[in-house]
This record gives C-alpha cells, structure tokens and sequence, in this order.
C-alpha cells in the first residue's frame, strides 16, 4: 500500500532496546508507507568502526576530548540497504561483534551524539520518514507525529540475534553462544538506558508494543495502522 497523494507524509520515531525488531519493523513500515527508512544504529556503529579502524579506542576512553579527530570530517550515507562510511560500504562490517561491542562505549560520547543528532534531522527533515534508535522519540524528533517505543524479552532478543548471525554466517563455527549473546544484550541495555547523554527511554507519548510474542507481520500492521491514523489527523 503506497502513499496516497493529499495525505501528510509524518515522521515516524521507532524506539527500543537492541535486538527488539526495531530494524526489520520500520525497513517494512517505509516500504508499505513509501517512506524512507533510516537506520540510526548504522550510524553509530559506523563511528565506532572508524575509531577500531583508527586505532583510537583506548585513547578515547582515557581523553575523550580527542573524539573530534573521529567526527571531521565523516560522511555517512544510505544507498537503499547498504550503508557508506567516508565513502566506502561498510553494511557488512558495522554487524561485526568487535563492533557491537564498542558502540555502547562510542554512543555515550556527547560529541558523537551531538554530530549525529544534526545529521539525522537532515536526514528527516523532508519528513516521509521511519527512523529507529535510542532516542529518536525523545532527543531528535520529539514532535515526531507517531512515536513507538519496542520492547521483548531478553531471551527471545537473544534469539533472534543468534538466527541473524547464523543466517549470515558460512560455517556457523565461532559463533557466540545463546547465553553469551542474551548477557551482550542485557548489558547493552544497561549501557544504553544509564548513560548520561539521551538515554534509552519511552517518550510519554510513545505506543508500547511488545514483540516477544508477535510475528513481524503483525508488527508491521499495527505500526501502519497508526501511521495511516497520524496521516489523516495530521493531514
Ligand atoms: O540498533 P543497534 O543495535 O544497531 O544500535 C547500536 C548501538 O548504537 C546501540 O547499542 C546504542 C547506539 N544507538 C544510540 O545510542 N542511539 C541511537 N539512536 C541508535 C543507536
């Protein structure tokens, strides 16, 4: 079902903690509205592999005022799924574990939130779009139309974690265990809801769904559903 002409096209914020079905709900939802979707993890995690690339992690923990060499210059783009760093597709690489799990510590850093935030309000602000994250709801579009917050169960996140990874990995061997994966998740909770800067948290307004129990498909219906809402009351 595509946008029908006359109808407000709306910024839709999709929050949540990682491994929720944030990016596969909203990459559908754009499809469905005809909007454009993007992925703010991608972003962070692409900083995160230039400071890996860099070789700058351990300085950055101990002087972090050094972050501006990571952010000037950075270009960071989308091509429908694959994602560019300064140029080059990283969209396999930024899903690397050695990547996963520096980007809490890189996303606590205000200055790389701050460059971030301004890019992703350019990147929204022609509206028509499903953008998903951390803070979205709350920090850079708090007047976005429809705001959704997705939370799941632990387990149930570590599950689909664990397919993801096996569904793109050649061998299977090497992959981290269930229980290792379920610990990664909930300390990326941790990480995410108690730093300082644009904590994960729901927005007073945000619909709460809860996946754990849900197909993707009804997901997607019911975030569209309430999209179509916005767009005529809105409109
Ligand atoms: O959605 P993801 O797992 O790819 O996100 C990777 C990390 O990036 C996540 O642990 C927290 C951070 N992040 C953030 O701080 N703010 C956002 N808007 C999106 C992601």
């Amino acid at each position: 079902m595509k946008q029908e002409i006359g109808k407000k096209r709306i910024i839709i914020a999709l929050d949540g903690p990682a491994a929720s079905g944030k990016s596969t709900t909203a990459r559908r939802v754009a499809e469905r509205l005809g909007y454009t979707y993007i992925d703010t993890g991608a972003m962070y995690r692409s900083v995160t592999l230039k400071a890996l690339q860099q070789g700058v992690l351990d300085l950055l923990r101990h002087s972090p005022e050094n972050v501006s060499g990571l952010l000037h210059p950075l270009a960071i783009h989308f091509e429908g799924d694959h994602v560019f760093l300064d140029g080059r597709d990283v969209t396999a690489e930024i899903r690397e574990n050695r990547v996963s799990r520096e980007v809490s510590f890189i996303s606590s850093l205000k200055p790389v939130r701050d460059r971030l935030r301004q890019m992703q309000q350019e990147l929204g602000r022609q509206h028509g779009v499903v953008m998903d994250g951390r803070d979205i709801g709350t920090v850079v579009f708090p007047d976005a139309e429809l705001k959704i917050f997705l939370v799941a169960d632990a387990r149930e996140r570590a599950k689909r974690r664990h397919a993801e990874l096996l569904a793109t990995s050649r061998d299977g061997i090497g992959l981290p265990s269930l229980d290792a994966l379920e610990e990664e998740i909930r300390s990326r909770d941790r990480d995410d809801a108690e730093r300082e800067h644009a904590p994960l948290k729901k927005h007073a307004d945000a619909h709460e769904i809860d996946t754990t129990n849900l197909t993707i498909d009804r997901q997607v219906d019911m975030v569209c559903n309430l999209a179509l809402e916005r767009e005529q009351v809105d409109g």
